[in-house]
């Protein structure tokens, strides 16, 4: 094929995609110097030239080593004489800054892919990213792949006829798509977040979910405020049995046991990131069918 595949440090499943797509994998040489900067070299520079180059890197954990990798790369293949440039990050950091919330802040999630787009990744795809609008910057080479889907499709071996709700309103585009795949019910929590304090208010809206299983879609689970008070709220409010499901599960210091804590019967969280938690509460969908599903129309 007239396309090869170039992973990332981060990246866990790199070769296995490459294989699905049936596509050579060049080799990425990395060091880090003893002062600690970031060193790239691709093996083998003439596989790469005049051929499309897919790059893919993820950007959890070690966010900012993994941007400044990924445009080593971008910046590498494109010295190759590339013919064009797939990047794809499944987990896009930073896109939670999607606006300037306090005067005085940058937008930092444009700042990453305006870079992305500055070294020449002609295509952009990413999972889930927090705010779909970034990625308008990338107009039709931008995508964002929905997996709530498949995280739903996975939740209803462990409930009955749910309810999907979004934790806030800026998250019923995911819940809305998978909603209406399944043909299921679904509505969402009005969440409030101090800016300054981090600390989250929701409001329990009028919704019956009294006797009902729920099923809670997020983008992503970070510290696990958000989920564990949306699942307290619904439980409260008479709901059977809650799961949750999220496209990125970072997870950090002791989300999982607030998560636990507030009677959450399961956890479904896609394969982004290059951090697993093994806990019988979590359970892994795999997310790179749908990956190879999406590059595969623009091969
Ligand atoms: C925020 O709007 C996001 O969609 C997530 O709900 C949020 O980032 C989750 O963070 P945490 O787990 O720290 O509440």
């Amino acid at each position: 094929m007239d396309t090869v595949l170039i992973t990332g440090s981060n990246y866990p499943y790199g070769e296995e995609l490459a294989k699905m797509l049936n596509i050579e994998v060049v080799k990425l040489y990395h060091k880090n110097f003893p002062d600690g900067e970031k060193y790239i070299r691709i093996e083998n520079p003439d596989k790469i030239k005049n051929r499309k180059a897919i790059i893919i890197n993820t950007m959890y954990p070690s966010q900012n080593e993994s941007f400044i990798e990924t445009i080593m790369t971008l910046d590498a293949v494109d010295k190759a004489d590339a013919r064009e440039t797939i990047l794809i990050i499944p987990y896009l950091a930073y896109a939670r800054q999607d606006k300037i919330f306090l005067p005085g802040e940058p937008i930092t999630g444009e700042i990453i892919i305006k870079t992305f787009r500055q070294f020449n990744a002609k295509y952009l795809f990413t999972i889930d990213i927090h705010s779909p609008r970034l990625l308008e910057i990338y107009g039709e080479y931008g995508k964002n792949i929905l997996v709530s889907d498949m995280l739903v499709e996975k939740s209803l071996s462990y409930v009955n006829n749910p309810i999907l709700i979004a934790p806030d309103k800026g998250a019923l585009n995911r819940v809305k798509y998978a909603a209406e795949k399944y043909g299921l019910e679904y509505d969402y929590l009005e969440k409030y977040r101090n800016r300054i304090t981090g600390e989250i208010t929701m409001k329990p809206k009028e919704i019956d979910v009294n006797g009902r299983d729920i099923v809670i879609i997020d983008d992503i689970i970070s510290t696990g405020g958000t989920i564990a008070k949306a699942s307290k709220i619904l439980l409260e409010k008479g709901a059977d049995k809650v799961v949750v499901t999220a496209s990125h599960g970072l997870l950090i210091e002791n989300a999982l046991e607030r998560i636990r804590e507030a009677g959450v019967y399961k956890i479904i969280l896609a394969n982004t990131l290059n951090h697993f938690i093994h806990d019988p509460l979590i359970a892994y969908i795999d997310i790179l069918p749908r990956i190879k599903e999406e590059v595969s129309e623009i091969l």
